[in-house]
């Protein structure tokens, strides 16, 4: 699939934000998935050989434009960051397993750095019908960013940050005082932020849970086996092993099974 750069442009020396043109994928688009996008502009050029996956950050049906957020940490994403506006641009359809949307609830968003990109979809959705609340957190005042939507799109939003640079000092899970409070709790960031997520709604079967995985991926249609990740098994009550890409990236988080999610942390 193919489109148009129609802007690009840094937000600081960390993260960029990319608007493209197809309203092919848009029409297709839905919170949570996302897709592989080719980071050298020409098809001849192969270096980076392999795409580099992105969350939909969000997306505009009437100008058939979508986004995407990114953090800029290797060759390719510097190369994403140096394309300008008017190129012609390759990447994959929609892929991967969307978030389920609720209505009628009271709603908890929880993002951390990059993490928060596909929130940004998610939260302007689920703000049609439910009550959402957003908690945001970062390491230093460069990780919050697009502050202004998520005002526009929720009942209340919370910043924190590590070192206190913006919002309150701490961890963004600090911020959520009163879980008991929600019928749902949203999250998408770093695997140790997700796991003291998991453990504040663990007991609580009243509250349920989804989490947007960050995988390294290498094929993203569930080729390779690059993206394993384990689950507990409902039906048969053991461990078993999910593509990442293919049932995921969404995932029931009370299913995941942290300890090995979280091994390279540990
Ligand atoms: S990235 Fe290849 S199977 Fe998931």
């Amino acid at each position: 699939m193919k489109g148009v750069v129609v802007d690009n442009r840094l937000l600081n020396d960390k993260y960029g934000l990319m608007c493209i043109e197809s309203y092919e994928f848009v029409k297709n688009a839905k919170p949570g998935q996302f897709l592989m996008i080719k980071t050298q502009l020409h098809d001849y050029l192969y270096d980076p050989l392999l795409r580099r996956p992105l969350g939909i950050c969000d997306v505009n049906l009437k100008r058939g434009t979508f986004s995407l957020l990114y953090m800029i940490v290797g060759k390719g994403t510097k190369l994403l960051s140096t394309i300008e506006k008017d190129t012609s641009i390759s990447f994959s359809e929609p892929l991967g397993a969307p978030f389920n949307l609720t209505v009628d609830k009271r709603v908890a968003v929880i993002g951390g750095g990059v993490g928060i990109a596909p929130m940004i979809f998610l939260t302007k959705t689920l703000y049609e019908n439910n009550s959402v609340d957003v908690f945001y957190g970062g390491a230093e005042e460069k990780d919050i960013l697009l502050t202004y939507v998520f005002e526009k799109y929720s009942n209340n939003m919370k910043i924190s940050t590590n070192d206190g640079s913006v919002g309150k000092k701490g961890f963004v899970t600090d911020l959520v005082d009163n879980i008991d409070s929600y019928d749902k709790v949203y999250a998408c960031g770093p695997k140790s932020m997700l796991k003291a997520v998991f453990e504040q709604v663990k007991d609580r079967n009243n509250i349920e849970f989804e989490v947007s995985l960050e995988e390294r991926m290498a094929c993203g249609v569930g080729a390779c086996l690059g993206c394993i990740i384990y689950i507990d098994d409902e039906k048969t009550g053991r461990m078993k092993q999910v593509r990442c890409c293919a049932e995921g990236p969404v995932f029931d988080g009370k299913q995941i099974i942290w300890d090995t999610v979280c091994k390279e942390q540990l």
